[in-house]
């Protein structure tokens, strides 16, 4: 009797510490955990969910819960938690997330964060919240999450990216925020993203893509998703132009669009523009693409209505407006150079070269019946000139052939047909790098002579204690008083 007793409590007491023991890997096969990752797919239980100590990983698929708390998981150190296909609505803030890097909750049914769902999660570098249906995102959401790197948003209902969302996070390189309701990318929202490579913006609402949303460097962005953008209008210029490596564009079916960046013609890295099911609206200030598409129809992919473009434009009056040349140029002293201008109008316009020195240089001079009749490279009264170390091309640009110092100083270009004309004024530099050079051996120079005499001087020095010690030479007496009042007589 009393035996049986001990041995009920025995058991009893077993079962109870089993009990505490008992983690989310003691299920009947639902969870996986190996390697510190727990992983369970179809797992119905409530929370709390508690792990194996040393749980680093979280791989949730369809474990339905509606809330995340702080009381969500006990034990583990979270790295990595991904919780998708779920029903997550509610995220208090995640208070034990201080380690957390990766953060996955995508389609799910989250409508909204708070500012403190991120607030210690400062180690997040990459975040998924694509898929779900959030309608606002606060200004301070991203706040504490400075290491972000990686922010995907799409497929959500917010309407707006405010400046101040991403005003914190300048480590990000890749972000897509696109969604149908999402239509005003407000100034500055982007200025912060120095480090942004990727962003898309795909099957959005936008009409403009502004450079007053951006900041001035955005030297990093290598790829521009806009496709499905059925409401956009146009691109800015100079965003194009503060973007030099951008090597994608993709514009697939993008409706009708109004205005496309001549810069393009710029980017040295492009590598496809894509513009499947997207129109380009004949317009006189899109000419230059039919130049261009010409040019290097290899980079632009999947544009089939490009002959009824080029057909629709030939039938327009265009000015001469020249769409891309560069403010300033910087060429090195005896180098080759080239002075970009390049102008469309219908007819073809003239180009004139106006260069410093007075003489002027003419390209397809027909078009303008002022010029018709002038020499192609003349002086101030009309003098032909042979012999020149400048050549105009076909396109308009400019050929120095050996950069002198004489050739430094403001190039016009003016561009003229029957309809128009327009001009512009570029600044031809020389290199500074070859005077900086200069300047550097100059002071590398000064300073090995300067240490050289020190040295020496040192060593005479050594050289003369020697000779005193060995008593070599005499130690100089002291000039005498009269020998002083001389001196400074003859000094007055
Ligand atoms: C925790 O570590 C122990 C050994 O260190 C290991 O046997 C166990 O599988 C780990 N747990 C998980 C969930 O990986
Ligand atoms: C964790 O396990 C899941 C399922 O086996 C796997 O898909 C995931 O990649 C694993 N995560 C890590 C970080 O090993
Ligand atoms: C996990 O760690 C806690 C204390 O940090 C300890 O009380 C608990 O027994 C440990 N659990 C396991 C399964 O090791
Ligand atoms: C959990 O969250 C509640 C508020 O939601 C807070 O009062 C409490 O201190 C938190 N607990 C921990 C351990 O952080
Ligand atoms: C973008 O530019 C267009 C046209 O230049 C202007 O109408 C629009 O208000 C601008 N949008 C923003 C958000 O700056
Ligand atoms: C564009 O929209 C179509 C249908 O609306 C969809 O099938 C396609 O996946 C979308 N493309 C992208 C890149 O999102
Ligand atoms: C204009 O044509 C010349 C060759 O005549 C070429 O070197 C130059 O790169 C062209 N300019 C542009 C902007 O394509
Ligand atoms: C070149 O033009 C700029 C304005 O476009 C002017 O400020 C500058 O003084 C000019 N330089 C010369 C050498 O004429
Ligand atoms: C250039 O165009 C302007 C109007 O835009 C006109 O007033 C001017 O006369 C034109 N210049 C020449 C030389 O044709």
């Amino acid at each position: 009797m009393h035996y049986y007793m001990i041995f009920i409590i025995t058991v009893i007491l077993h079962k109870l510490s089993n009990a505490l023991d008992t983690t989310i890997c003691t299920n009947d096969g639902t969870c996986e955990c190996r390697n510190n990752n727990v992983s369970c797919t179809k797992y119905i239980q409530e929370a709390p969910f508690i792990l194996p100590n040393n749980t680093t990983t979280i791989y949730f698929v369809d474990v339905p819960i509606t809330a995340i708390n702080n009381n969500t998981f006990v034990n583990g150190n979270l790295q990595s938690l991904t919780w998708v296909a779920s029903k997550i609505m509610i995220i208090d803030a995640l208070y034990n997330c201080n380690e957390l890097q990766y953060l996955d909750l995508s389609q799910n049914n989250i409508q909204k964060l708070s500012d403190d769902t991120f607030k210690n999660c400062f180690k997040l570098e990459y975040v998924d919240l694509s898929y779900n249906q959030i309608s606002i995102l606060s200004d301070n959401l991203f706040s504490y999450t400075k290491m972000l790197e990686t922010v995907k948003l799409e497929y959500n209902t917010f309407n707006i990216i405010t400046q101040n969302i991403f005003k914190e996070n300048i480590n990000i390189k890749k972000l897509s925020i696109g969604n149908s309701n999402f239509f005003i990318l407000a100034e500055n929202a982007m200025s912060n993203l120095n480090k942004l490579e990727y962003l898309n913006i795909e099957n959005s609402g936008i009409e403009y893509l502004n450079k007053s949303s951006f900041g001035d460097h955005n030297k990093n962005l290598h790829h521009i998703l806009l496709n499905n953008c059925t409401n956009l209008k146009s691109i800015d210029n100079a965003l194009i132009k503060s973007a030099p490596n951008i090597e994608t564009i993709e514009l697939k079916n993008c409706g009708s669009i109004y205005s496309l960046p001549p810069n393009i013609i710029s980017l040295k890295n492009l590598k496809s523009l894509q513009l499947f099911d997207t129109e380009i609206q004949p317009k006189c200030h899109n000419g230059w693409f039919s130049q261009w598409y010409n040019n290097k129809n290899t980079i632009v992919i999947g544009y089939q209505g490009y002959l009824q473009f080029k057909e629709n434009i030939n039938n327009h009056d265009c000015p001469a407006k020249i769409y891309y040349f560069s403010d300033t140029n910087t060429l090195t002293l005896t180098k080759k150079g080239i002075i970009n201008c390049m102008a469309y109008g219908n007819p073809r316009p003239a180009i004139t070269w106006l260069v410093p020195g007075g003489l002027t240089f003419h390209e397809n001079k027909e078009a303008d019946v002022n010029i018709y009749n002038h020499p192609d490279v003349h002086n101030w009264d009309l003098k032909q000139i042979d012999n020149q170390p400048i050549l105009i091309s076909k396109n308009g640009s400019l050929h120095i052939l050996r950069m002198l110092r004489n050739s430094i100083g403001n190039y016009t270009c003016y561009a003229s047909n029957e309809h128009g004309n327009d001009s512009k004024i570029v600044e031809v530099h020389l290199d500074s790098g070859i005077f900086y050079n200069i300047k550097m051996n100059a002071i590398i120079l000064g300073i090995t002579s300067a240490m050289g005499f020190l040295i020496l001087t040192i060593l005479c020095c050594a050289f003369k204690l020697l000779l005193i010690r060995l008593n070599c030479i005499k130690k100089r007496s002291k000039p005498t008083e009269a020998e002083m009042e001389t001196t400074e007589q003859n000094d007055v």
